[in-house]
Parts: structure tokens; sequence; C-alpha cells
């Protein structure tokens, strides 16, 4: 077991969900880049002593101001991770570096070169192996192939690291030549135990007859934990934030009312259901399974219980954030910033097994 703490840069890094798994598992995470200043608000507060760069990585002179940061600050870089958004891929045509909609993707590589780290973690939404049948995957192995990594690509399930919600991700794991193999992790729960939506924010307040909607208002827990999962959530926290109600119409609340734990708009009568045309309209989360996907702010998804979506703290829990992870920005920005990002669960388990990589490494 080695204490040394290896460094991360994160591009794209938004709240820094992957970050925070980084951190947890005791690298240290010298800087965020992004070009939304609340996220990175958000991720300065919650990651030590990390610091941010507002950058456009649409412009790619600006990845010289990051390798001249780590310069100044004599910091040798191990470890590069990043989410591109999944727009920034395209293969249109033959491989065009100036298709604009890949540059934010070849931002990534462009970092890699420069600063050489010896390995390269990009994760994204599953769908974008299928994209042009398979040749965007096949790209990203290609072009950090040509960079000295050796490539890996799977899906990981965020349940199976103990995570109260289905999301799954992609995870290109390059590691240089030199270094060992990578080996994904291994799944930590079995599909039996998947922490639930109730074990995972049955102790936050009900919100029910609070009209309180200002977003610093602080909350009391108002129950001991119930679970192991709430317990682990709360081991550094004294009170509940970014725990605020929302204003729903009359005829919304009507219409939750009657839908049970688990179910959505089917449940409605006839003349009432046919009026909704979205799969997920009206869905309520199920109690006793991890929730669905946690996405940027739709008004789909319910509580399983109360007759309102869930807060963005609820959210954040069921994406694995302690509650001593703090969220700024309107509420807008911070449904966005919990949406985004990686659960950091899934994170963690991510960087352990990069750490025995690195761990491994012959001197
Ligand atoms: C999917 S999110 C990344 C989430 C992050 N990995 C996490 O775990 O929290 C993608 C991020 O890319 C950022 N982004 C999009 N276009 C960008 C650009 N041109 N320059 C810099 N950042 C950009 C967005 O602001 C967003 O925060």
């Amino acid at each position: 077991m080695n204490n040394k703490k290896y460094t991360v840069v994160d591009l794209f890094c938004g709240a820094g969900g992957l970050s925070r798994g980084f951190l947890d598992a005791n690298f240290d995470v010298v800087l965020g880049v992004d070009f939304d200043a609340a996220a990175l608000q958000t991720f300065e507060a919650n990651h030590g002593f990390t610091k941010t760069m507002n950058l456009d990585l649409f412009n790619h002179d600006n990845i010289n101001k990051i390798k001249k940061y780590l310069d100044d600050n004599k910091i040798k870089l191990d470890v590069l991770v990043g989410g591109p958004p999944c727009q920034g891929f395209s293969l249109a045509g033959k491989r065009e570096e100036n298709d604009k909609r890949n540059i934010l993707y070849s931002a990534m590589v462009k970092t890699a070169k420069l600063l050489q780290p010896k390995i390269v973690v990009l994760e994204n939404v599953p769908g974008m192996l299928k994209l042009y049948d398979g040749k965007v995957a096949e790209r990203i192995k290609n072009d950090f192939t040509e960079l000295g990594y050796k490539v890996k690509a799977k899906v990981l399930y965020a349940p199976n690291f103990g995570v109260p919600q289905i999301r799954k991700r992609v995870v290109f794991v390059g590691v240089k030549e030199e270094l060992g193999d990578f080996s994904y992790p291994t799944p930590k729960v079995n599909p039996d135990d998947y922490v639930t939506c109730e074990q995972a924010i049955s102790d936050l307040p009900s919100l029910e007859n609070d009209n309180d909607y200002s977003l610093d208002k602080v909350r009391d827990y108002v129950t001991e934990p119930k679970s192991e999962y709430q317990k682990i959530m709360r081991k550094n926290s004294k009170n509940v934030k970014n725990h605020f109600p929302t204003k729903h119409a009359q005829k919304t609340i009507d219409n939750i009312s009657k839908i049970p734990d688990g179910g959505n708009y089917k449940d409605l009568p006839p003349e009432e259901s046919k009026k909704f045309k979205y799969h997920e309209s009206l869905t309520r989360y199920c109690s006793k399974k991890p929730s669905l996907t946690i996405d940027t702010g739709h008004r789909t998804h319910f509580h399983y219980k109360y007759n309102r979506i869930t807060s963005v703290r609820e959210n954040a829990r069921l994406q694995s954030f302690p509650d001593d992870f703090i969220f700024y920005g309107s509420k807008q920005q911070q449904y966005k910033q919990v949406g985004n990002a990686v659960p950091p669960l899934l994170g963690k388990a991510i960087a352990e097994k990069i750490k025995e990589v690195l761990d491994n490494e012959k001197v």
C-alpha cells in the first residue's frame, strides 16, 4: 500500500462528481477546468485545496494555460480525467480535425499530448459507443493509442457500486505502455442488495407545507439516519442544505397525488392518461428500488411518497454526493450540476483501481 498522493486534473469538471471520487480515494485533485462559473464555484468549495480555471475548451490555446499553471507550481501530472459533453463527438465525413463538434473531445487528446499524464480517464454516456456504428469509440482508442496509451473501454452500472440510482457510464481508461495493466472495478453490491430510494432519502425533511423557497435556507434533520447509507451520507454534516421545495401547478399536484409508489401517468384514469405523450411523464420513483437516472432538471420524476419533484439534495443523495457537498448557483444550475455528474461512489471505485496501477509502477 502506497500513501503517495497522485495528482489529478479534471477537464469539463462540472461540479466535480468524478473528482470527488478521486479525492475520496486519496488522490490530490489539483485543478478543475470548465466554462461554467457556478459549477466551478461548487467544484472549488468541495475539493480541498484544489484550484479551478474558467476556460472555454473550444479554444485550444487555453490548453497552454493549464500547462503553465502546472509548470509554475511544479506539479507533475499523474492522471488526466474528463467528461467532454457528448454533443462533442461527430464523425460526419472523414476524420475532420476542424469539425467544430469534435473540438471539445480533441481538447482532451491535445491536453494529454501536452501534459503526458501516466493515465487518462474519459467518461461519457454509454450511447456514445454506438455513435456512427462504433467509429467514435474506435477513434478515441486510436487517438490515445497513438499517444502511447493502452486503451480499454467498459460500461459501468452505478448500482453495482452502491449508488441508489440506475445510471450507466462508459469509461475509457488509457494507461501508458510502460505501466502495468488496468482492470475495471468489479461489482461491490449484489442486485438483491442495491440501495433503494427509501434507504437513500427517507430521513430528509418532507417539505410538506413548507413554503420557504429560499435557496440559502438550512434545514435540520428531523430523524436519526434510517439506513447505513444515510449514516454515511450524514457523517460530516450537521444539517441539510440545497433542500428546498418546488412550486407545482395545482393540476400537477392533483395528478401526481393519484400515482402510486413506482407508478406513472398510465395509472391515471384513461381520459387523463391519454393527454400525456412522453413515456416518463408523472413518474414516481419506486421506494424499494434505485431511482431512475437523475437528469439535469426536467420536472417529470417525483418523490416516491410526496407530491413534488425531488429536491437538489435528494438528487444529490441519489447520486451519492454526501450532505457536506454543497451546490452553488441558481436552482436550475444546482439541478444541472447534480444531474451532469458522475456519481462520486462510481468515481471512487474507478479511482481505486487506477491507484493500484500507479502503486505497482516499477521504479
Ligand atoms: C457532463 S458535464 C461533466 C460532469 C463532471 N465530470 C462531473 O462528474 O461532475 C460536462 C461539463 O462540460 C462543460 N463544458 C461544456 N462545453 C465546454 C467548453 N466549451 N469549455 C469548457 N467546459 C465546457 C459543461 O459546463 C459541463 O460542466
